[in-house]
C-alpha cells in the first residue's frame, strides 16, 4: 500500500482499459489521485472511459490505441505514446481466453488463437515491462500489478493454452520480483479465481466472484504485502483449499468440470 501512496503525482498505465479488472484498476486508482494512460482496441471506447476519469476524479488522462493481438510492431508507438510520462504504476491487464473450454487440437481457428493468445497473455506482458521498468529504475520507485488467473497455478485441462500463458505471468512477476525488489520496484504477480466481467460471462457478481471494482480494491490492499496474491478473501480461501489437495486430484477435478461447461456450451450452440 505504501509503495502505491508515492505514485499518486504520478501516471498509472493500464493495458486492457476499457473493460472489466483493467477498467477498475483506472477507475480506482484515478480515485486516489493517479493520471491514468489507457491502452486497448477501441479508440471510442478508450476516449468514453478517458472522459468518465476525467469528470469524476479530475485527473489528468491519455489514451493509446493498441491491438496486442496484432503481429506488427505495436510497441514503438506504444513507446511514442508515453514518451515524456513519469509512470509509477504499470498494470499488465489485458488477457484472453478460449470462448469455452476444448481440447487443444479443436480450439476454433487455432493457429491464429495460437498466435493471438501468446501475444496478449505473454508478449505484451514483457514488452509493456521492457517498456516502463527503466525509468522506474532511474527514480528507484515503480510498481508493476501483473493480472496472471488462478488457471496458471495449476495445469487446466481444456483450457491448456490460456492456463500456461497464466502460469508464464506468474513466473515472470514473481523473479521479475526477486530481481528488482532492492531497487524500489514491486512486481505482484495477481491471481483472481472468477470475477464478473465480459471474459467470464458473469453477469451477476456473488460473495466469490466480485465485481471488478470489489476485486480490485481488495486487490490493491495487498501491494506491498504479498508478492503474489489471488487478490480478494474468497479468492485466497479457494487458492488455500485447492492447496490441500494434490495437484493430480486438482486436475482431475479441473478436467471433470471442463468438461461438463464444455458439454453444455456444444449443446447450447447445436439448438441454436
Ligand atoms: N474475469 C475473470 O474471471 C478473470 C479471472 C482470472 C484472470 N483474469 C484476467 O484478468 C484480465 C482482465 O480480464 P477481464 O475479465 O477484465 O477481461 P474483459 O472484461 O474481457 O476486458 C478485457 C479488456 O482488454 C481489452 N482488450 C481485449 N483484447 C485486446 C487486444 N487485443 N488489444 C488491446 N486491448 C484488448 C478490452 O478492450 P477492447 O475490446 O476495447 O480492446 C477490455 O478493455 C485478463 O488478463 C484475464 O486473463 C480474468
Amino acid at each position: 500500500m505504501k509503495q502505491l501512496m508515492y505514485t499518486c503525482l504520478s501516471f498509472l498505465v493500464v493495458t486492457g482499459a476499457t473493460d472489466g479488472i483493467g477498467k477498475a484498476y483506472a477507475e480506482e486508482l484515478a480515485r486516489r489521485g493517479m493520471k491514468v494512460a489507457l491502452i486497448s482496441r477501441s479508440k471510442e471506447k478508450l476516449d468514453q472511459v478517458a472522459s468518465e476519469i476525467k469528470e469524476k476524479y479530475k485527473v489528468e488522462t491519455k489514451v493509446i490505441v493498441a491491438d496486442f493481438g496484432e503481429r506488427e510492431d505495436i510497441y514503438g508507438r506504444i513507446k511514442a505514446g508515453l514518451e515524456g510520462l513519469e509512470i509509477g504504476v504499470l498494470v499488465n491487464n489485458v488477457g484472453i481466453s478460449y470462448v469455452y473450454p476444448e481440447y487443444f487440437i479443436d480450439v476454433p481457428d487455432l493457429d491464429n488463437t495460437i498466435d493471438k493468445m501468446v501475444n496478449i497473455n505473454i508478449m505484451a506482458v514483457c514488452k509493456m515491462t521492457r517498456l516502463v521498468l527503466p525509468g522506474m529504475l532511474e527514480r528507484s520507485k515503480g510498481v508493476i500489478l501483473n493480472i496472471s488467473s488462478a488457471a496458471g497455478m495449476y495445469p487446466t485441462p481444456l483450457l491448456t493454452l490460456y492456463s500456461a500463458t497464466k502460469a508464464f505471468v506468474d513466473y515472470f512477476s514473481r523473479g521479475l520480483h526477486a530481481e528488482y525488489k532492492s531497487k524500489g520496484i514491486t512486481v505482484q504477480s495477481v491471481l483472481p479465481y472468477y470475477v464478473a466481467t465480459k471474459m467470464s460471462k458473469i453477469r451477476k457478481p456473488t460473495f466469490n466472484k466480485p465485481s471488478p471494482e470489489t476485486y480490485v480494491r481488495a486487490a490493491l490492499g495487498t501491494v506491498g504485502l504479498q508478492s503474489q496474491t489471488n487478490g480478494c478473501l474468497p479468492h485466497a480461501l479457494m487458492g488455500w483449499l485447492f492447496s490441500l489437495l494434490p495437484s493430480p486430484a486438482v486436475m482431475n477435478l479441473l478436467m471433470k468440470t471442463n468438461k461438463q461447461i464444455r458439454a453444455r456450451y456444444l449443446k447450447k450452440m447445436k439448438e441454436k
